[in-house]
């Protein structure tokens, strides 16, 4: 969908963040400004809007996402973030999945590609190239938990032993319980997601992950509303591939799938998620975009990331398609251990900028960016966290002075 703002002077929120968001955001911004002013020689401008949440919100407001700041992103769409330090025992269970969930952003969308440069811990590193589409609102993230010894637990236990039958819960009297809800609506809106990015960039490969061999139910129900939104797109099925082959044999079946990538139809299959991560480390180039649940796409986006190279690179947002909100965001933590060093890689958030930048209809100011990157990285200028030298003021000066 197409974001109604500003043209020439959207309002964007910014969160700082906590740790280290302070130290990256206040370069990055740096380096936004100076992009936008490059490709628009100055008649356009980003109207930053400073919001609050995490730590710094709690202790200027005593609240850790203030309402003020959901109210300001449902008003504005758009938003950047650090990172923002999750509270332990303190009743509140992440920031993060709150806004992600508060503001319904359905769709987590982690690009992962790699920049000559950087020094990676596999072979092949540049043959990484794919977009995760992660479920952000359900699954065993939704927080339905019950607490091992609690009355609501026992409840729940009695409940499912005695209207159910349930005779598998293994320690009863000692379990904690957890529910996780998967939707025919939630699946389908995120895989169509993956669908309109793989048709608007021309991807030709889109794998289902899931572990509905083991959880019928609900992985195994993405797994198969994954399929039925493919029927949609007219798409080229793994099933499809099968019975081909089954009827005709190995090079008729890929002589078909041949066929339907060179008429632009897209090839869907679907991958068990550990098969997956064995998957991304041999063949990688096998994938393009990928769907998935939450808890696998959490540890899914990781690998991948630390295949290129780190998180410190690795961008992020949460989007949903339909209303057209959006918050992009370095998707590392708040790294207490270096805070305050000038040691931190801005590079996951100046990445997260330029899908933000793309999202809002600049891509000339993400491609800058990008390119000033590239430039950057492949000249052997690095931080520390990928071997180099460089703080996090040097880094970002130097992408400034690559602008051009
Ligand atoms: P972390 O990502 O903060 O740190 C893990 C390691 O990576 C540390 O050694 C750190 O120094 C390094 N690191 C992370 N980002 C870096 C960067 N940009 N440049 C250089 N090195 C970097 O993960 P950790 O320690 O598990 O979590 C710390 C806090 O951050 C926790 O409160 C956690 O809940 C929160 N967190 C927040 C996230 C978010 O806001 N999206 C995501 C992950 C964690």
């Amino acid at each position: 969908m197409e974001v109604k703002m500003n043209k020439n002077n959207p309002t964007i929120g910014y969160i700082e963040g906590d740790g280290i968001g302070k130290e990256i955001f206040s370069h990055a911004k740096k380096l936004f400004d100076e992009a936008v002013a490059l490709a628009f020689s100055g008649e356009k401008q980003v109207n930053w809007l400073e919001l609050m949440a995490g730590e710094q919100a709690f202790e200027k407001t005593g609240e850790y996402l203030p309402q003020a700041t959901l109210d300001a992103i449902g008003k504005h769409k758009i938003a950047i973030k650090g990172p923002l330090g999750t509270p332990v025992g303190k009743g509140f269970r992440s920031v993060n999945v709150a806004l992600r969930q508060q503001l319904d952003l359905y769709a987590c969308v982690r690009p992962v590609e790699y920049f000559t440069g950087i020094e990676a811990p596999v072979k092949k590193p540049e043959a990484v190239n794919m977009t995760i589409f992660r479920e952000n609102t359900e699954d065993i993230y939704a927080g339905i938990e019950f607490d091992q010894g609690t009355d609501d637990v026992a409840k729940v236990v009695h409940f499912l032993t005695e209207e159910f039958g349930v005779n598998k819960i293994r320690f009863p009297k000692t379990s904690a319980i957890g529910i996780k809800p998967v939707s025919e609506e939630g699946t389908k809106r995120l895989v169509k997601a993956a669908f309109e990015y793989a048709v608007a960039n021309g991807k030709q490969r889109m794998t289902l992950v899931h572990k509905g061999n083991i959880m019928k139910f609900t992985e195994g129900g993405f797994r198969k509303w994954g399929y039925e939104v493919a029927e949609g797109y007219d798409a080229f099925t793994k099933s499809m591939y099968d019975y081909i082959k089954k009827q005709g044999g190995l090079e008729a079946a890929e002589n078909a799938k041949e066929r339907a990538l060179a008429s632009g139809r897209i090839y869907v299959d679907d991958v068990i998620a550990d098969n997956f991560l064995q998957q991304i480390l041999l063949n990688p180039e096998s994938f393009d975009v990928v769907a998935t649940l939450n808890l696998n796409g959490d540890y899914i986006s990781d690998a991948l990331a630390a295949q290129v190279g780190g998180i410190g690179i690795a961008p992020g947002a949460n989007i949903n398609y339909d209303t057209g909100h959006a918050v992009f965001e370095a998707t590392h933590g708040t790294a207490p251990d270096i805070v305050g060093q000038n040691l931190a890689n801005p590079s996951s958030l100046i990445l997260s900028g330029v899908m933000m930048f793309d999202y809002i209809g600049w891509p000339e100011v993400a491609h800058l960016i990008k390119n000033a990157l590239a430039k950057t990285l492949s000249n052997g200028a690095l931080t520390t966290d990928l071997g180099g030298m460089l703080g996090t003021a040097e880094f970002t000066e130097k992408m400034i002075a690559n602008l051009k």
